[in-house]
């Protein structure tokens, strides 16, 4: 297992104590800052998502990039746009609501903790 995926896994925390420590780590970005993962709802943390960004980068990063597997495709730029929308796109993609294979195989193996990360990460609000 990905040894920056444990603090997420640890469950901890008030929503009070979440929120603070979303905040401290968007300031200490790259710091690896622990995280805190609370039962039930879930709430997304960018610093967590921003580990977890690895395979998403080569395809989303980059503006007017085109991949060219299985065919050539155009890849849309997932940041700015807002967390809600990039968290429901990624659950869509993994229910089958949305259809696209190679997303669809992405957000297959993404939890709603990771989805909720990543949305934080990429998204503006
Ligand atoms: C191999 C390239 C590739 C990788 C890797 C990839 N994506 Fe995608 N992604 C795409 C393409 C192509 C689309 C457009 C699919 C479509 O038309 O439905 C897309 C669509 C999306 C969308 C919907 C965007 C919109 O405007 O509706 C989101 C959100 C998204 N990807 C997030 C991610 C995240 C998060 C990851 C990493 C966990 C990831 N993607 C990894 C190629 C990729």
């Amino acid at each position: 297992m990905n040894p920056f995926y444990l603090p997420t896994m640890m469950k901890s925390a008030t929503p009070a104590g979440v929120l603070s420590a979303l905040l401290i780590s968007f300031s200490a970005a790259l710091m690896s800052s622990p995280v805190q993962a609370q039962s039930g709802e879930v709430v997304g943390n960018a610093d967590a998502g921003r580990k977890k960004a690895s395979m998403c980068i080569g395809c989303h990063q980059i503006p007017g990039y085109k991949a060219s597997f299985p065919s050539v495709y155009s890849v849309p730029l997932i940041s700015g746009q807002s967390s809600k929308y990039i968290e429901s796109a990624l659950a869509a993609y993994k229910k089958g609501d949305r259809n696209h294979p190679t997303m669809r195989s992405v957000a297959g193996s993404l939890s709603a903790q990771d989805m909720a990360d990543l949305a934080a990460l990429y998204g503006s609000k």
